[in-house]
């Protein structure tokens, strides 16, 4: 087969990326879209799993988003933190994931970035159910919820995906990076069952 027939074979990066993913997206979605997101401690459940999930995967988010696509970055981090502050949740005890080595490979930064910013539009989505609490209140806890800068760096992100070339190596990498993406929310998701935040343990612990 001549070179630049195989290469019109080869999927741009986002469809390689939608397809490998996909399954590990309708898992997540399944787990997170059962939670009660009306409730606070649903809320809270939902908030601390992002915040556990989100840690090792937000340097490399950072750096894409900033170096690469030469956007401001959203600090979901610190929103997070200032969400569960207010919901009162003691996040001296959030779990830490490890990193995996899909995480630190090079090129690992796309396939990170994919996913976190792809999880803004199912953030959307859950934002137009609503959640607990008043959003225009201060001392809300939609701060990350309400976030619409991740949608920007989404929509930067897809022509720049479509349009950008990898080796197989490369793109073997990325997605392995995704799919590690995916994982940590899925852990994150499994060990926030186990939290109690400060509010409702109360003074019996
Ligand atoms: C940590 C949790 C989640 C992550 C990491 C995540 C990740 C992603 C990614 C990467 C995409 C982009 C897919 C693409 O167009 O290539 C996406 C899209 C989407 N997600 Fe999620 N997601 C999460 C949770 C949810 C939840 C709970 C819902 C349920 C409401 C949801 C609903 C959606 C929807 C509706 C889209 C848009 C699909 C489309 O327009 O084609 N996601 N998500």
């Amino acid at each position: 087969m001549r070179a630049d027939m195989k290469a019109e074979l080869v999927p741009d990066m986002l469809t390689e990326l939608r397809a490998a993913t996909a399954e590990a997206h309708a898992r997540l979605d399944r787990a997170f879209g059962a939670l009660d997101l009306a409730d606070r401690d649903g809320l809270t459940r939902f908030l601390s799993a992002h915040a556990i999930g989100m840690e090792p995967l937000f340097p490399a988010f950072r750096s894409f988003v900033e170096d690469e696509l030469g956007m401001a970055c959203p600090d979901y981090p610190a929103m997070l933190r200032e969400d569960l502050r207010s919901l009162g949740d003691d996040q001296d005890g959030l779990p830490q994931l490890a990193v995996a080595p899909a995480l630190r490979a090079p090129r690992a930064q796309v396939g990170v970035s994919y996913v976190v910013a792809g999880s803004r539009l199912g953030m959307a989505v859950l934002r137009r159910q609503g959640y607990w609490g008043d959003r225009t209140a201060s001392g809300t806890a939609g701060r990350y919820m309400e976030d619409e800068s991740g949608h920007a760096v989404w929509k930067s992100l897809m022509p720049w995906l479509k349009g950008q070339s990898f080796d197989q190596g490369e793109r073997e990498a990325v997605t392995a990076a995704a799919l590690a993406a995916f994982s940590s929310f899925a852990s994150a998701f499994a060990v926030s069952a186990g939290r109690k935040n400060t509010m409702e343990t109360g003074a019996d612990g």
